[in-house]
């Protein structure tokens, strides 16, 4: 088994279930091993590529890393960039994955000295879990209690010198303690245009699908900054083009897939559609709060949050206000829709 099958073999019995999705596993095949194959995120990259460096000349363990942003932006992906520039092993898991104290205590004195531990979903760790983290990361060291009522004691364990990785899509539920304990931190932002074709030709090239430029720009175009999207749209469009065409994706095949997919010239779908619809229609625009919001097209806030606001705030079709969310003029016009009068000239309008 190389050490790659076996860091596999071993994260996919630590977060069991993560990697079945038809994402995860076309994302792993495609997932660049190396921080040059790794496309956009320039500044994110050039930071990581020194800190690397200096870890590596001086024989230490990389600092605590924080990877925050919206989902699908290749935070995972560079996790694995990490470990493997680094030239160690990479153990993953998440945060809803580890239930007890004593599961991280394990993952983390089964660590080889200056292995990347990484931890997905890190927001979602349990307040006791979290602790276990503090020590780990400040001093190398964990507490454990042995035995129990009047005779227990705590033992100072140390660990070999590692890399904890983070990654969350909310980094304002991350807990200050464990927020202040990374010493590197970054934000992922969406992709533009020109990185997100590029992902795009490197994934029809390594999955073997014959594309023109044009096709893929247009896909590029359409998915909402975020290379998941656009790698889950190439394979759509591959069918699309494979059944009803001569199989190569051109910019008319795209267009007529991207359709038949109700994902729109924006790359907005029928969720993010339905939720600013709904923004206008039921709540004259807005404010709304979330709860609401999420009741009525029937989401889950966190989804709602998570997956389609930030796209949406990015492209300025939403604004969140402090008593709720508003559908911006933009969105209005996108949706056919004309936008109300400005209330009053004294007023400072959200439709500007
Ligand atoms: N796949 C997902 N994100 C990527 C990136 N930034 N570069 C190359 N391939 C990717």
């Amino acid at each position: 088994m190389s050490a790659h099958e076996r860091d596999r073999a071993q994260s996919d019995r630590l977060v069991a279930g993560a990697f079945r999705d038809e994402d995860m596993e076309i994302e792993g095949s495609l997932r660049p091993r190396h921080l040059e194959e790794y496309i956009g995120q320039t500044r994110v990259k050039e930071n990581i590529r020194v800190f690397i460096e200096a870890a590596k000349q001086r024989g230490e363990a990389l600092d605590h890393v924080l990877l925050y942003g919206p989902p699908g932006l290749g935070k995972t992906t560079l996790a694995h960039i990490i470990a493997n520039e680094l030239d160690v092993s990479i153990r993953i898991t998440s945060g809803p994955a580890i239930e007890h104290q004593g599961a991280l205590v394990a993952i983390l004195t089964n660590l080889e000295p200056r292995d990347v531990l990484f931890i997905d979903e890190i927001h979602r760790l349990s307040r006791t879990v979290e602790e276990v983290l503090y020590p780990a990361m400040e001093d190398g060291a964990v507490d454990i209690v042995i035995g129990k009522g009047p005779g227990a004691r705590t033992v100072r364990l140390s660990l070999p010198p590692f890399t904890l990785i983070g990654a969350t899509t909310r980094i304002g539920m991350l807990t200050s303690p464990l927020r202040d304990r990374f010493g590197v931190i970054e934000r992922l932002d969406f992709y533009d245009e020109s990185a997100l074709t590029e992902i795009l030709r490197r994934a029809a090239t390594v999955l073997g699908i014959p594309a023109e430029e044009e096709g893929l720009r247009e896909i590029a175009r359409r998915s909402r900054g975020t290379p998941r999207v656009a790698n889950r749209l190439l394979r759509r469009v591959r069918d699309f083009a494979q059944v009803r065409h001569e199989g190569i994706v051109t910019s008319e095949v795209a267009r007529e897939a991207l359709a038949a997919l109700e994902v729109d010239a924006l790359g907005l779908d029928r969720v993010d559609r339905l939720l600013l619809l709904t923004i206008i229609e039921k709540f004259g625009g807005g404010p709304v709060g979330i709860d609401t919001l999420a009741a009525s097209i029937q989401e889950e806030p966190d989804t709602i949050e998570d997956v389609y606001e930030p796209y949406l705030l990015q492209i300025g079709y939403l604004q969140r206000t402090p008593r709720g969310r508003v559908a911006t003029a933009g969105a209005y016009r996108h949706l056919g829709r004309t936008p109300p009068e400005q209330a009053g000239s004294d007023q400072p309008s959200l439709f500007e």
